[in-house]
């Protein structure tokens, strides 16, 4: 079962996860500014679900409810992004955890965080 980037991404682009993927399967995409996962290239490894400070990535089965589009998302958008595989800065006012976190109660969503993060 593939890993997904899911919404959390969005705005801060950390790119940890991209320099542990093995296989090479994170795209960069600008619009919206985040990465994305080839599904198909994925081999769930898990390495980069503990690597990403806002815990962005989740195992197909584990994705929120409300980010559960991302599951198409990454498979719609890869294909017209850059591969990359290595560490860049994250995006100017890239967020915390925790800022994330507050944005999402504000919403009134309830998150599970990632098993393996
Ligand atoms: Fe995004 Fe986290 Fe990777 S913010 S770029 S999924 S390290």
């Amino acid at each position: 079962m593939p890993h997904f980037v899911t919404g959390r991404c969005v705005g801060n682009k950390y790119t940890d996860c991209a320099a542990v993927c093995p296989v090479d399967c994170f795209y960069e995409i600008d619009n919206p500014p985040m990465l994305v996962i080839d599904p198909d290239t994925c081999i769930d490894c898990q390495l980069c679900v503990a690597e990403c400070p806002v815990h962005a990535i989740f195992e197909e089965d584990e994705v929120p409810e409300p980010y559960k589009d991302w599951i198409a998302k990454n498979r719609e958008l890869f294909a017209n992004g850059t591969m990359i595989n290595e560490k860049k800065d994250g995006l100017p006012g890239a967020k915390t955890l925790e800022q994330v976190q507050a944005e999402e109660k504000a919403k009134g969503w309830e998150i599970d965080e990632p098993r393996s993060a």
